[in-house]
C-alpha cells in the first residue's frame, strides 16, 4: 500500500518523507488555500517546493471546468516536473480532459469520487488514480468503506491500472480498514500517520524495559 499525506504544509511533507514512509502528496485548492498559498505564479512555485522534497507523486489539482482550460492548465501543471500528477475533478470535461491529456503521457488522478459508476468512467477514461472521499461519504450517511470495497471488486473483474486511492481519511480505522480491503493508496493527514505509531502498550513496555535497564546497569 502507497501512503500519500494530504496537505500543502511543506513542514508536514518533510517530517513525512524523513519518516520514511511516503510515497506522494495529495493537495487541492482549499489545502493550497489554508497555507496561504495563492496566485498563479506562487502556487506553481509551491508545487515545485513540494516536488523537491519527495520522490514522486504530487497531485496538483486544476482550478478550469472547461475542457480545453483544463488540458492546458493540466499541462502546464505537469510541466513543472515529472513528479506532478494532475488532479482533475470527475465532471464531464473532466473524463475528456482525462482521456486527452493520458494520451499525451500525463499522469491523472481523478478526484471527487462518490460512487462506483463514477470510477468506472475515470478509469476508463485512463485515469492513474480515483480518489474516492470515504470520510465525506460517512459525513452524510453513506458507507466510504464500502464504496473502496466495491470498486475493488470491480477494477478486479478487468485489466483496469487505475489505482484507487483513498481520499478524505478522518481516523486510523478509516487507514487500517483501507488496508484490508486492498486499496492500493490512501492519502492521510499528517496526523493520521503519526496515529499510527500509537498504542499505551508499546509506551508503558518501554518505560519497563528502559528502567529494568536502568536496574541493572547500575
Ligand atoms: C484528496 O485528494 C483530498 O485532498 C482530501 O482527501 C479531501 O479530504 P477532506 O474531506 O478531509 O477535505
Amino acid at each position: 500500500m502507497k501512503f500519500f499525506i494530504d496537505t500543502a504544509n511543506l513542514n508536514e511533507i518533510r517530517e513525512a518523507q524523513d519518516l520514511g514512509v511516503l510515497d506522494g502528496v495529495t493537495t487541492n485548492p482549499s489545502l493550497m488555500a489554508k497555507e496561504g498559498i495563492t496566485g498563479g505564479q506562487n502556487i506553481l512555485k509551491h508545487y515545485k517546493d513540494i516536488c523537491n522534497i519527495v520522490d514522486d507523486n504530487v497531485s496538483a489539482e486544476v482550478i478550469a471546468t472547461d475542457f480545453e482550460t483544463m488540458v492546458e492548465e493540466g499541462k502546464a501543471l505537469a510541466g513543472i516536473d515529472d513528479k506532478i500528477v494532475v488532479k482533475i475533478p470527475m465532471i464531464k470535461d473532466g473524463v475528456k480532459a482525462i482521456a486527452a491529456l493520458t494520451a499525451e503521457g500525463i499522469r491523472t488522478n481523478c478526484t471527487l469520487i462518490f460512487n462506483a459508476g463514477q470510477a468506472i468512467l475515470a478509469a476508463k477514461a485512463g485515469a492513474d488514480y480515483v480518489s474516492p472521499f470515504i470520510g465525506r461519504l460517512d459525513d452524510v450517511g453513506s458507507d466510504g468503506l464500502a464504496l473502496i470495497a466495491q470498486i475493488a471488486s470491480i477494477y478486479d473483474n478487468y485489466t483496469f491500472e487505475t489505482e484507487i486511492l483513498a481520499a478524505s481519511i478522518r481516523h486510523n480505522m478509516h487507514l487500517i480498514q483501507c488496508a484490508e480491503i486492498g486499496a492500493d493508496v490512501a492519502t492521510c493527514p499528517w496526523s493520521v500517520i503519526t496515529g499510527l505509531l500509537d498504542h499505551p502498550l508499546t509506551d508503558s513496555g518501554l518505560e519497563k524495559f528502559l528502567a529494568d535497564y536502568k536496574k541493572g546497569n547500575k
